[in-house]
């Protein structure tokens, strides 16, 4: 299966990173494209996959095809694309908010995977949600996934409604965290903490409680409960956040990008 990057960017780059690492494939089965004579200088010197210049000496020969530019490059790109593809080709797209109705009539094509991916990929932590055309077979959606997969996990969706939701969840969701994180990290330097140690008390907090979630099925609510007793001081936080609104407030903005990932979609 020979399969092609289209797009070295942050997420194109991190899926072929993954792949070439993976025993999925073999290097000769891995290519990557770009149009930025700096970024293929670059990975040429990296030398992890072999990496193209020019479309028609990589596109033609690719069984898989990753598209991973920014939404606003796709209809050019598309243009370029669309006398060398064939409809045996797989496309999967890793560009928010562009439909799978969008990819096969700009490409002429119909065997479409659409994913939303996420930022933690680049550690092989990602959470990829995926949903494929009709004529996408069960054999050609496990192989995609087990590309996915070199970057994380990954959760099959039903349809497309499920990808723009997912944009609220994970997709969005990293940025999420770290406005926790900040803020977190903002009362800790007021409380008087160096910037190290502020660092350390609130990553290490985060990771500890990501663990403790994962290795069981208590729920978060199950956890807050433990860790608050009565009239103490976690209790005083949480009961500060409910005062102020801060879950509802937390679901409203999961729900806003929900919202704009769906109104992207449309101006498309
Ligand atoms: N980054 C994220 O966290 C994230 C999360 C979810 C989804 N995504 C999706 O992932 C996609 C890529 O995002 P990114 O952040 O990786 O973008 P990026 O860093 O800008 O990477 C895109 C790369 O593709 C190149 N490119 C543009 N047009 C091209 C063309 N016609 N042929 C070949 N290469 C071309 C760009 O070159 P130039 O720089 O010269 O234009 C750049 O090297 C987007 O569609 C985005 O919606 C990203």
């Amino acid at each position: 299966m020979k399969t092609l990057v289209i797009g070295a960017g942050n997420m194109g780059l991190t899926y072929a990173e993954g792949m070439a690492k993976s025993a999925m494939l073999n290097r000769r089965n891995l290519m990557v494209f770009d149009k930025s004579a700096d970024v293929i200088a670059r990975l040429r010197e990296l030398d992890h996959f072999d990496v193209y210049e020019k479309l028609e000496d990589c596109l033609p020969q690719a069984d898989m095809v990753f598209v991973a530019v920014k939404p606003y490059h796709c209809d050019t790109l598309f243009e370029e694309m669309k006398p060398m593809v064939n409809e045996e080709q797989i496309f999967v797209s890793l560009m928010a908010g562009v439909t799978i109705a969008k990819i096969q009539a700009g490409l002429g094509v119909k065997k479409v995977v659409r994913s939303m991916p996420n930022l933690p990929a680049q550690v092989g932590k990602g959470v990829t949600s995926y949903t494929e055309s009709k004529e996408v077979s069960r054999v050609e959606l496990l192989m995609v996934r087990n590309l996915l997969d070199t970057t994380g996990e990954s959760i099959h969706v039903k349809n497309e409604n499920f990808i723009d939701a997912s944009t609220g969840i994970s997709g969005s969701g990293p940025a999420y965290v770290f406005y926790f994180m900040q803020s977190m990290l903002e009362a800790a330097l007021k409380m008087g903490f160096s910037k190290h140690d502020s660092k350390v008390l609130v990553s290490q907090t985060f990771e500890g409680a990501v663990e403790l979630f994962n290795r069981n099925d208590l729920s978060p609510d199950t956890w807050m409960e433990r860790v608050a007793s009565k009239g103490g001081t976690t209790r005083a936080a949480l009961d500060s956040m409910d005062d102020n609104n801060v879950k509802e407030l937390i679901k409203e903005a999961a729900y806003a990008a929900f919202d704009r990932a769906v109104e992207l979609g449309e101006d498309k």
